[in-house]
């Protein structure tokens, strides 16, 4: 038998073969060390001579390495569909679906509400959830026993404050973000036009509109001649923007103690009128807490609630869906 011969031989049985045992068999037969027949063939060209050998002993090594490689790669291949069989795999399947995430709708209104503001040339500032009877109530022009707090069911905490600036002070969940107009007007002067998303408390009875947490955003804008008309073209591109450029809105006149004139904002959808949110020129008493001086300055502010404008907006029925944290309600978004 020649090197060819016994080439084509072993690469048509390695071919054929289906299992371990069997192409181990084969590689013995053919490359074993004591009588395979590779080992055969070079022993019974032991009278040739030396130049002869010294060119077939190459030819031989070269055959050698060619089909161990061939045995090493018939192995893995059969490893491998032992390894498919066992464990069910089907590489052909289509791929199982990733489950991807998906943002809270009231994450999506809030982002989509800076944008809008943002883009409008105001900057978004946030205070503290945990606030004194000062600043979201009486710094408000809503003092200890007047009536408007009744406006605002509050959860009262038992721990008080004391500070420098203060006697003893109540603290709460903040029942409303007004107060940061507060802080903010504390630490900057006017012109300054800011949003303040974040989360209040009421201390009420839940049913389908009403939850005892839930989010506003609190709009002031403050300069030396701001009015009312600023605020409508505002409010108007806000309105355009978010519920698209043919919604009808309108002012109605209101009551809010931080506010005069007051007015209340609604939308048309749908053939009703639906609120929105609060607004109005900060009032003078407002301004004097801060230490502006309310002859040469002038703001509006507003409030309005985001779960109350996702429900408009995402057609929801029920606040309390919110925070179910039902993934079925969730991935709806
Ligand atoms: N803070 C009010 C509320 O919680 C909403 C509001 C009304 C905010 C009028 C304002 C405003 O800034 O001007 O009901």
């Amino acid at each position: 038998m020649d090197f060819d011969v016994l080439r084509r031989n072993v690469l048509e049985a390695i071919k054929k073969t289906q299992d371990v045992k069997g192409l181990e068999q084969i590689r013995i037969k053919y490359l074993g060390r004591q009588d395979g027949e590779l080992i055969k063939i070079l022993r019974s060209l032991k009278d040739l001579s030396v130049e002869e050998k010294r060119k077939l002993g190459p030819a031989a090594n070269f055959l050698r390495n060619e089909l161990e490689a061939a045995f090493i790669n018939k192995l893995e291949n059969l490893k491998l569909k032992i390894r498919n069989s066992q464990s069910n795999l089907d590489v052909t399947l289509p791929g199982k679906k990733v489950p991807v995430g998906h943002l809270h709708p009231l994450t999506l209104m809030e982002n989509r509400i800076r944008e809008i503001f943002q883009s409008l040339s105001f900057s978004v500032v946030e205070g503290p959830e945990v606030e004194s009877d000062y600043y979201n109530f009486d710094a408000l022009n809503i003092p200890a026993n007047h009536p408007a707090r009744d406006m605002w069911d509050t959860f009262w905490l038992r721990q008080k404050v004391q500070s420098s600036k203060f006697k003893v002070q109540s603290l709460l969940l903040r029942t409303h973000t007004s107060p940061v107009q507060i802080r903010y007007m504390e630490k900057h002067q006017p012109p300054f036009q800011i949003i303040v998303p974040g989360r209040v408390f009421r201390y009420e009875a839940t049913d389908a509109t009403h939850e005892i947490n839930f989010h506003q955003i609190e709009g002031l804008m403050v300069g030396e001649d701001v009015s009312l008309a600023n605020f409508k073209y505002i409010i108007e591109e806000f309105l355009k923007q978010l519920f698209g450029k043919n919604i009808h809105f309108r002012f109605r006149p209101s009551y809010f103690p931080f506010t005069e004139p007051s007015l209340e904002v609604d939308i048309q959808l749908g053939g009703k009128w639906l609120e929105v949110m609060g607004a109005g020129m900060v009032h003078p008493k407002v301004f004097d807490a801060v230490k502006y001086n309310s002859k040469e300055v002038r703001g509006f502010a507003f409030g309005l609630g985001l779960e109350r404008l996702a429900m408009i907006k995402y057609k929801i029925d029920d606040i309390r869906l919110f925070y179910s944290g039902d993934l079925r309600f969730i991935k709806q978004f």
